[in-house]
């Protein structure tokens, strides 16, 4: 392989206009796939990034699939053009882990590329990612009966990059929680949870024994209303400056640690100076999950 002093950025399902405004320079474009030289940098809507890109040349699909399986076992192929020998040389590749997951599983550490071909005889690949998963992608074991919505599912993914869980009596604040999904996938957990929202949440819900509901803005609930939580959560849909700035309240209050929240864009926009500024809190990153929409989620667990 012929490594090149780039890095490939593999744009979030459906937002690949984005990502093209936040990396204006790019070297080269493949399907979602957006290559610019120089090392990795801040990009929030991706999916995926190569982080070590080279060129390969080979002469067949076989011949493809045998110096992939050489460098290491797990590749994801990600299909941009030539979909017929893509896929040819994908099912020459050992099989990937796309069985649906239960909640918590261990976040596997062993490496996994990705490639696309560039032309009949050459194809660019990155052996490692900053994903685990094959194109970033995997789902969960669902679960159709117990929660009221599928939002739990960010969450889940969200608390599995955190590598750390709310536990059994810690106590969380749920803001924007209705009809219950995130109340839900925490009151599982063990924690108290106190979900708050304009609206109801679904009964069976708001009667779990470990949740209390409060129905009113979340944003006006201060950190000298409810003192030391260990968990704030946020799903609110609203202006990202509005949840900044009642962030910032808790943050400067010392008040909570923990931080899990939606920041949802309006319309079609990116409000990417809010997301900076999110993204510049110590020990904190903003991230699109596989299980995001037009949002990204802002993670502080330190
Ligand atoms: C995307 S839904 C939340 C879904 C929820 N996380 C779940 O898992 O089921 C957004 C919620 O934000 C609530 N909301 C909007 N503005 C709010 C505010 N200022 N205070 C409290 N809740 C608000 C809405 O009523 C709505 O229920």
């Amino acid at each position: 392989m012929r490594e090149l002093d780039a890095t490939c950025y593999h744009a979030a399902r459906g937002f690949l206009d984005h990502l093209l405004g936040e990396l204006p320079d790019r070297e080269r474009l493949d399907g979602e796939l957006v290559t610019v030289s120089g090392p990795p940098r801040s990009a929030y809507w991706t999916r995926n990034v190569w982080l070590k890109p080279g060129l390969i040349d080979f002469e067949s699909v076989g011949d493809a699939a045998r110096i992939l399986r050489g460098m290491q076992r797990n590749w994801a192929v990600l299909p941009s053009r030539l979909h017929r020998r893509s896929a040819l040389i994908a099912e020459r590749l050992p099989p990937l882990p796309w069985k649906p997951k239960p909640f918590p599983f261990n976040v596997p550490d062993v490496p996994m590329g990705a490639f696309t071909l560039l032309d009949e005889h050459r194809m660019l690949a990155s052996a490692s990612c900053s994903s685990p998963f094959p194109n970033g992608e995997f789902e969960f074991e669902e679960d159709h009966e117990g929660p009221p919505s599928r939002a739990y599912r960010k969450l889940w993914e969200a608390l599995l990059l955190a590598r750390v869980l709310p536990r059994e009596g810690e106590l969380c604040l749920d803001a924007g929680a209705a009809p219950g999904g995130w109340t839900w996938a925490l009151a599982r957990l063990g924690a108290e949870v106190l979900a708050v929202d304009r609206a109801d949440l679904e009964p069976r819900i708001a009667a779990l024994p470990n949740v209390k509901t409060l129905r009113r803005d979340a944003f006006g609930l201060l950190p000298s209303d409810l003192g030391k939580v260990d968990w704030i959560f946020s799903d609110v849909i609203c202006y990202p400056p509005a949840l900044f700035k009642w962030v910032e309240l808790w943050l400067e209050s010392g008040l909570a640690s923990r931080f899990v929240c939606t920041i949802k864009m309006q319309g079609s926009s990116f409000d990417k100076e809010t997301t900076d500024r999110f993204a510049s809190i110590p020990g904190s990153r903003v991230v699109h999950l596989w299980h995001n929409r037009h949002e990204l989620t802002w993670i502080k667990t330190e």
